[in-house]
């Protein structure tokens, strides 16, 4: 059984500050952001596609790269852009968006590495997401999602040892219980995935791309990351 959780659930404000404040507190997220820069090499201009708070997105720019950050939700793009203006990023390195991966609102091959982590899973049609990635790629794709086999537990457990160990528990505690308790419930609104890992490497190689494959395990055995070249 994999998770797979209504878009609509990213929409509430407190939700977005919650994930944004939270999961850098998280290893497994920190470790997979780390993998995907170090795959993206030295391409410079990258499309961060569900870009959510815009965690990776300003990961990327503090290794001086250039970004296309695109989500639906409002509520995560609002709390994207505040943490920019904190942090005086100029708008010629970042260009927010607010629109779907159906329709990626960017001309084909404007990005040389498009980047789509946790967000497939999401969606009614992934296939279309995949299709939409290869267009706006110049050089690579890379997705990330949880594995059909994908066991909510076993990272509930693993952040719940990663928030004890943090600086912020004490300061933090009442947005941890509660980032945990939505965890808990989130639980009860399992669905299969609708799309499997496999899927995605044939979508990219009848797709435009001249190889791909699941490069490894991430998010503690539980998801998987797929690379595509072009
Ligand atoms: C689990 S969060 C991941 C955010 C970010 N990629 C990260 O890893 O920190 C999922 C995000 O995907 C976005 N999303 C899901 N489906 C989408 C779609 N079809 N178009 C645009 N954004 C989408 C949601 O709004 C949400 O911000």
């Amino acid at each position: 059984m994999c998770v797979r959780v209504e878009t609509e659930y990213w929409n509430e404000y407190q939700g977005a500050k919650t994930y944004a404040t939270l999961m850098p507190l998280l290893k497994h997220y920190t470790d997979l952001q780390e993998r995907v820069l170090a795959l993206i090499g030295s391409d410079c201009i990258i499309g961060d596609f569900a870009c959510g708070p815009g965690l990776f997105s300003m990961r990327c720019l503090g290794e001086g790269k250039r970004v296309f950050a695109v989500d639906k939700s409002k509520a995560m793009l609002d709390h994207f852009k505040d943490n920019v203006s904190w942090r005086g990023i100029f708008p010629t390195q970042l260009a927010i968006a607010q629109g779907d991966l159906k329709n990626i609102p960017l001309d084909d091959e404007s990005v040389e590495t498009a980047v789509c982590m946790n967000a497939l899973y999401n969606n009614d049609d992934p296939r279309k997401i995949v299709l939409e990635l290869v267009r706006v790629a110049k050089n690579q794709i890379i997705i990330t999602g949880p594995k059909p086999s994908y066991d909510h537990d076993v990272l509930l457990e693993s952040s719940k040892k990663d928030f004890r160990e943090s600086e912020l528990f004490y300061s933090h505690k009442d947005m941890i219980s509660e980032f945990l308790e939505g965890n808990e419930k989130l639980k009860k609104y399992h669905m299969p995935a609708l799309i499997e890992p496999d899927e995605v490497v044939s979508l990219l190689l009848e797709n435009g791309c001249s190889s791909a494959e699941i490069k490894e395990d991430i998010y503690l055995g539980q998801g998987y990351l797929v690379v595509g070249l072009k």
